[in-house]
């Protein structure tokens, strides 16, 4: 069986202050509950060591947003995974379209980012997704072939037990628009049947696949009924105390 994973992206929000102030209460609201679920927080670079340390002894896991692929060196305003990982992070995100589209990342320079996030042993949250564009076009299955191709190329069965995946249609992300269940369900399946494909069904049936893109606490119990969606990667709703907690208790 999978474990849910509901990971909240806050991408540039919140002071180190707000970040801290947001985990302290999510901890206390989540205290009563067993880990039933994995619940991630990511928040800005700069509030992550403060936030490991509200929520030290908690079920809370920390998420980076972004790292850079190499250890150290003359890389300006960049973070290394080696640092993520002392500063408390398990897990870090890689490959969001917002990187892809705003900042030019291509699929080698995240496959050598995925491996960096290894190599520190942090989780990777690989995302993938296509435009609207690529959906009307009918190219939403070769589009994310192509990215999981070029983001695992090389990639061991082995490897493939510490990463999860998160399948975020761009036209989804921020725009209120969700996709259907059923279409997140045959990209996910399709997801699912590719890494039975690449890495054997040991690795495929226990990978969590995640799905991203305007999921609020109305629309995620429908997505989690579907049998290859395993959790929710969250932007905007889960900079709420309220809407982040109802998409964690779906
Ligand atoms: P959204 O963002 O929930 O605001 O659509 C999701 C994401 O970018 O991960």
């Amino acid at each position: 069986m999978r474990k849910p994973v509901i990971a909240g992206n806050w991408k540039m929000h919140k002071t180190i202050g707000e970040s801290v102030d947001f985990a302290l209460r999510l901890n206390k609201e989540l205290a009563e509950r067993s880990a039933d679920t994995d619940v991630i927080i990511a928040p800005p670079f700069i509030a992550l060591r403060p936030v490991a340390e509200a929520i030290s002894s908690s079920v809370i896991h920390l998420a980076a947003q972004n790292l850079h692929d190499k250890t150290e060196g003359a890389f300006t305003g960049e973070v290394s995974a080696r640092m993520l990982a002392d500063a408390g992070c398990e897990y870090v995100i890689v490959g969001h379209s917002e990187r892809r589209i705003l900042f030019g990342e291509k699929d080698d320079f995240i496959c050598r980012k995925l491996r960096a996030a290894l190599s520190a042993g942090l989780r990777p949250i690989f995302c993938i997704g296509e435009t609207s564009e690529e959906r009307d076009a009918g190219k939403t299955l070769a589009v994310l072939g192509r990215q999981l191709k070029g983001g695992l190329n090389n990639f061991t069965a082995h490897d493939m037990g510490r990463v999860v995946i998160a399948y975020e249609p761009v036209w989804a992300i921020g725009t209120g628009k969700t996709a259907t269940p059923e279409a997140a369900q045959e990209a996910h399946r399709f997801v699912r049947t590719a890494m039975e494909r690449a890495f054997g069904k040991d690795i495929s049936s226990v990978l969590p696949i995640i799905y991203g893109g305007s999921v609020n606490p109305g629309n995620i119990g429908d997505l989690m009924a579907e049998p290859d969606i395993d959790g929710a990667l969250v932007g905007g709703a889960s900079l709420d105390i309220e809407s982040f907690t109802g998409i964690i208790r779906f």
